[in-house]
């Protein structure tokens, strides 16, 4: 190993318990996979709660008075409360299981796009997101101003990966009835300053939807400090099974908002001409829900309060702060993000000369090195720095310097072998 830390976890215990990493590809190279921020591997004892559920407890939950239907009640509704504990929400009813963080965005967006007054969405009225957002940010904002006439804006983005707050006031104005930003980006790494958003929507009254994918994997995560109104993240980022999203959002916005999709669990009472609806949060749980994948999002989040979230940040600090070091020696490579580790988490994307990011990809992966090429859902970003797509390498709490250092060595193999 060629660096050290104090702020490094004891890695080498960390990867025992995650079986994938041990694997070996092409022709006996070791997988180094450095596309956490794509998707997380999950440790043994995540895959290990959802085998023992589903071969021990698996029934539907909230419907029956058996045994099994109870305990799978119970499981689901534990993992309910573990996510809520882990992001400090004031109650458990906060926290709303989906599929993906996608989902999560999406229902805020048509809870929005139904409601009445006073936060209906409609053509008197304005959007805000920002040129940095994922895909999944952008488009159901899209939709929901082409079905109700709303107007979209968004922050720009300054040169060197930050978002441009110098016009806030005339982006954020009276007219604004929601903001929705990410915490962290998936595709620059940049690290957002939530307090001056938050402040500047409330001066005008405008909710607050928080994409928190990119961060609560990596950090303490706490809700209430945010000041946001809605919080949405996904499970399987954060070693927890795909399948499972959660939307944290404020009683009080949830016990006044429409439900989204209707169907099973979310109803009062149903009769032939109307419905009326359970309070939240089973009001935004239509149908049999991601049994599951809860109950194993609730193992992961044992699984990393039992490492330590600040304890993983520092490790994540100090792995990133070691590969912006030695990227910054490889020639032709350029950041596309902040250049500081104190300002970005733990994805750093590049370009490599004139090489283009899926040939990259290829040749690093032909050494069993894995990165996401592409736009990585945030085209708009790429059209903003004038490139097609990035590399990108993504860390957890498992990577580890010499997997910084093969990254490194991968690249001088690529300038090699394209000249
Ligand atoms: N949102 C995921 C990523 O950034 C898929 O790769």
């Amino acid at each position: 190993m060629t660096f050290s830390s104090p702020g490094l976890l004891d890695t080498e215990a960390i990867r025992k318990d995650f079986p994938i990493l041990d694997r070996v590809i092409h022709d006996g190279k070791k997988l180094v996979y450095l596309d956490s921020a794509a998707s997380s591997q999950r440790p043994r004892q995540v895959i290990e709660a959802v085998s023992t559920y589903y071969e021990q407890h698996h029934a539907n939950v909230h419907r029956g008075v058996h045994v099994l239907a109870e305990e799978a009640t119970a499981l689901y509704e534990d993992a309910r409360t573990k996510v809520a504990e882990f992001i400090n929400a004031p109650s458990r009813d906060e926290v709303i299981f989906t599929k993906n963080a996608s989902e999560s965005l999406n229902l805020v967006a048509n809870m929005l796009g139904w409601a009445d007054e006073p936060y209906r969405v409609d053509q008197h009225t304005e959007i805000v997101i920002t040129e940095m957002e994922h895909h999944s940010n952008i488009v159901p904002w899209q939709l929901l101003a082409q079905r109700t006439g709303a107007k979209l804006k968004w922050f720009g983005l300054t040169d060197d990966g930050r978002l441009d707050l110098s016009n806030i006031e005339q982006i954020i104005t009276e007219k604004t009835k929601i903001v929705s930003f990410v915490l962290v980006s998936n595709i620059l790494g940049t690290i957002n300053p939530v307090d001056a958003i938050v402040r500047r929507a409330q001066e005008v009254g405008a909710l607050v939807l928080i994409d928190a994918s990119q961060a609560a994997p990596h950090a303490p995560l706490d809700v209430q400090a945010l000041g946001a109104d809605f919080v949405a993240f996904t499970g399987h980022k954060m070693c927890g099974p795909t399948g499972i999203g959660v939307l944290w959002g404020r009683q009080e916005l949830l016990e006044d908002l429409p439900p989204f999709l209707g169907g099973g669990e979310m109803i009062e009472t149903v009769s032939m001409s109307s419905s009326t609806y359970a309070p939240a949060p089973h009001k935004f749980e239509a149908g049999t829900p991601p049994i599951a994948q809860a109950v194993g999002l609730g193992a992961a989040v044992d699984y990393l309060n039992a490492i330590g979230m600040e304890k993983i940040a520092a490790h994540e600090h100090a792995i990133t702060e070691y590969a912006l070091a030695r990227l910054a020696d490889v020639p032709d490579l350029r950041i596309i993000g902040p250049a500081s580790a104190e300002e970005r988490g733990a994805a750093i994307s590049f370009t490599l000369g004139d090489i283009h990011p899926h040939d990259v990809g290829q040749v690093l992966d032909e050494q069993g090195i894995a990165v996401r090429v592409g736009h990585h859902c945030a085209r708009p970003v790429c059209l903003r720095y004038g490139i097609p797509a990035t590399t990108r390498a993504s860390f957890y709490l498992y990577s580890t310097p010499a997997e910084v250092d093969a990254l490194i060595d991968g690249l001088e193999h690529v300038r090699q072998f394209f000249g």
